[in-house]
C-alpha cells in the first residue's frame, strides 16, 4: 500500500504576504494519511519553512542545480536547499524542459545531487500533444525515464517520486482522462521492475500532475497506480487543495476496502 502524496507547485506565483496567508490556510486542514508537499517559488522557501515547521507540511523547491556551490550566477545549490529546509524538490518540469532548455542529462545530473544531499527529489516526465497524437507517448516516456534514472541505484531509488505530467495537460484545464493517467501510470511502474526489480517497483510513489484540480482529483486518484498528484493552479488555493488531499485519502481507502 502506498501512501499518498499530494504535492503544490505553486511556480511563479505570490508575494511573501500572499504565500504566508494560503501557508496559514493550509496548516488548518488535516494532514493524516498523506504526504503533502509544498513547493513555493525560491523567494518564499526561507520564510515558509518557519511557518510549516514541525508541521505534517513537508516543503519542497521547485529546481535546483547540481553544483554545492561556485560561480554559477542565479541558481540554488542542494547545500542552499536543504539549508533551507527543504526535504523535496521537484526536478525535470515540463517547463523547464520546454522554456529553459532542461535535458534529459540535466535532469539526471540534479537528480544525482539531489540524492546525494538527502533531498527527495519529485520527478517530471510526460508527452506533448503532438508526441501523444503522433502514438510517441511510451516512446518518450522510456527516454525520459532512461535518462533520469542512468546511474541511480535501487537504493536510491527508493527515495524518488515520479511525476506523469503530459505536457498537454498542464494549465490548459484538459486533464488527461483517469484511463490515459492509468496507462501511463501502469507502463511506468512496469518500465521500473524491469529496470530496478518488483519491489522498488511496487513502492514507487507515481504522481499525476496536469490541471488535476477538486472536482477531478477522486476520479484519477482511484486509479490503481496513481499515488498522488502533482498540483498547480489549484494548489495555490487552500480549500481546492484541500478537497484533493482528502480525495486522495479517501480514493485510497476505497482501493483497499
Ligand atoms: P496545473 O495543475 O496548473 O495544470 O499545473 C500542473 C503542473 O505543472 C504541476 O507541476
Amino acid at each position: 500500500m502506498r501512501k499518498p502524496i499530494i504535492a503544490g507547485n505553486w511556480k511563479m506565483h505570490l508575494t511573501l504576504a500572499e504565500a504566508h496567508a494560503l501557508v496559514r490556510q493550509l496548516l488548518g486542514l488535516d494532514a493524516k494519511s498523506v504526504d503533502v508537499v509544498i513547493c513555493p517559488p525560491f523567494t518564499a522557501l526561507s520564510s515558509v519553512a518557519a511557518l510549516v515547521k514541525g508541521s505534517r507540511i513537508g516543503l519542497g523547491a521547485q529546481d535546483l542545480f547540481w553544483e554545492p556551490q561556485g560561480a554559477f550566477t542565479g541558481e540554488v545549490s542542494p547545500v542552499m536547499l536543504v539549508d533551507v529546509g527543504c526535504r523535496y524538490v521537484i526536478i525535470g518540469h515540463s517547463e523547464r524542459r520546454t522554456l529553459f532548455g532542461e535535458t534529459d542529462e540535466s535532469v539526471n545530473r540534479k537528480l544525482v545531487a539531489a540524492l546525494k544531499h538527502g533531498l527527495l527529489p519529485i520527478v517530471c516526465i510526460g508527452e506533448t500533444l503532438a508526441q501523444r497524437e503522433g502514438h510517441q507517448t511510451f516512446h518518450v516516456i522510456t527516454r525520459q525515464l532512461e535518462g533520469a534514472f542512468t546511474g541511480i541505484a535501487e537504493a536510491d531509488g527508493a527515495r524518488i517520486t515520479l511525476a506523469y505530467e503530459p505536457v498537454w495537460a498542464i494549465g490548459t484545464g484538459r486533464n488527461a482522462t483517469p484511463e490515459q493517467a492509468q496507462e501511463v501510470h501502469a507502463f511506468i511502474r512496469q518500465w521500473l521492475g524491469k529496470r530496478f526489480g518488483s519491489s522498488l517497483a511496487d513502492s514507487l510513489r507515481i504522481q499525476y500532475g496536469g490541471s488535476v484540480n477538486a472536482a477531478n482529483a477522486a476520479s484519477l486518484l482511484q486509479q490503481l497506480d496513481v499515488d498522488g498528484a502533482l498540483v498547480g493552479g489549484a494548489s495555490l488555493k487552500a480549500d481546492a487543495f484541500g478537497t484533493i488531499m482528502k480525495a486522495a485519502v479517501e480514493a485510497k481507502v476505497k482501493a483497499v476496502v
